[in-house]
């Protein structure tokens, strides 16, 4: 919203959206309470942690849901440092939309020398003309058979085109999540050229240039940038969203007048200290599984299993449930998956939908190995894989985190709308 614009009414974690910058560090133990002060049952989700299975927060796999007016105590020891967040796993669709997210960020043991270290949390929202939450559409079929929740309103770190002030000579580390429900998001810095040293909090084995120039960030995923601030005191640049016909400015730096930092380039930035992932992925000894994923809006899908039951799309479609994986619409009783603890697992995910989908598993980094039927060496870990449409990606992970994973489509309405599995290391 514009200046003078009345804020919208939010669900929000301690009052703000989004949610206070949670600060832990790499390999101590951290205690959070949440106390349930809404009119729903939730969780609390702690994306991309590779978390003790108990405190994974997804209601009705690895706990209860915690009623209005209850808490739950979460205890986690996060062991890789870097750029997560945490969200509500249960009814995500609407929490998720009406505000309920924030940043986690696990300090580096010794953290790179920056100047500044900046969030960047961007959010799509669907607002109403007098700019409150569009309450009407939460749930609508229409969205969630075709590309989800899309919205009408950018937000980074919860206003609309905030400003961050920087100096001449400065080196910034800017942390960026996407937290919209559905939207892709693209950014683009104008008149900088920021190096990628994280992706969905793991480092890169070396930083490096954007692809195209430009941040891709799929819902649920993260990116580290260390950009160098070159222009001169005074200056002012744009970051655009160019996801759409035009570009939107989302945020903007804006150098001080006459301080300057230092003067002169500085030497290229160094990678992050290395999270303690497997060396390598034995590809040759895995458990391949295939994932097909059906249905949706222009899609082949004539029925699917849901609950138990083959149903026709008709049927599926008034029980809310619009997508499949391997024929089968929402949670399954059997796990996609049942590997013992220490095997390596591929899942080779074939889109056949009309509609990009962004997968995403609980408790374990993956790292992608083919991608429409090339091969990929040392792709980087992720815990997110953006797949176009028609598209086929094969990801593979260490199976060593024992418990029940949830493996979903993150754009919530997908997740709810059937495109949600799990995963279970015995
Ligand atoms: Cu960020 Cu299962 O979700
Ligand atoms: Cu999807």
């Amino acid at each position: 919203m514009g200046d003078e614009a009345p804020a919208a009414a939010v669900w929000a974690y301690d009052g703000r959206v989004p949610g206070p910058v949670i600060r832990a560090r790499q390999g101590e133990p951290l205690r959070l309470r949440f106390e349930n002060g809404l009119p729903q049952p939730s969780t609390i989700h702690w994306h991309g942690i590779r978390i003790d299975n108990a405190m994974d927060g997804v209601a009705g796999l690895t706990q209860d849901v915690v009623a209005p007016g209850e808490a739950f105590d979460y205890v986690f020891t996060p062991p890789d440092a870097g750029t997560y967040w945490y969200h509500p796993h249960n009814r995500s669709w609407e929490q998720v939309a009406r505000g309920l997210y924030g940043l986690l960020i696990v300090e580096e043991r010794k953290p790179p020398r920056v100047d500044q270290d900046l969030v960047f949390v961007a959010d799509d929202w669907r607002l109403t003309e007098d700019g409150q939450i569009h309450e009407a559409s939460l749930g609508h079929m229409r969205d969630w058979s075709h590309a989800g929740r899309l919205g009408n309103w950018l937000t980074v770190n919860g206003v609309s085109q905030p400003r961050f002030r920087v100096r001449s000579g400065e080196r910034i580390r800017l942390r960026l999540a996407n937290c919209a429900n559905a939207r892709v998001l693209h950014f683009v810095f104008e008149d900088h050229e920021p190096k990628l040293i994280a992706l969905d909090g793991q480092p890169l084995a070396a930083p490096r240039n954007l692809d195209d120039g430009r941040v891709v960030l799929a819902p649920g995923q993260r990116a580290d940038l260390v950009i160098d601030m070159h222009l001169d005191p005074g200056a002012k640049a744009g970051i655009m969203e160019v996801s759409n016909a035009g570009p939107v400015e989302v945020a903007r730096f804006i150098y001080h007048a006459s301080e300057i930092a230092r003067s002169g380039p500085q030497p290229p930035p160094s990678p992050l200290p290395a999270n303690p992932l497997p060396q390598e992925l034995d590809l040759e000894g895995a458990q391949r599984v295939e994932v097909v994923m059906e249905g949706g809006a222009m899609g082949r899908m004539s029925g699917a299993r849901h609950r138990g039951k083959q149903l026709s799309m008709r049927e599926l479609v008034s029980a809310g449930q619009v997508w499949a994986l391997n024929g089968t619409a929402g949670m399954t009783e059997k796990p996609l998956l049942k590997i013992r603890r220490g095997q390596v697992a591929i899942l080779d995910l074939i889109n056949e939908t009309a509609w990009p989908h962004a997968m995403h598993l609980h408790g374990h980094h993956f790292r992608e190995v083919e991608r429409n039927g090339q091969r990929l060496k040392e792709a980087p870990w992720r815990d997110t894989v953006l797949l176009d449409i028609e598209e086929r990606a094969a990801i593979a992970f260490l199976a060593d985190n024992p418990g029940k994973w949830m493996f979903h489509c993150h754009m919530l309405e997908h997740q709810a709308g059937g495109m949600t599995t799990w995963v279970e290391v015995t």
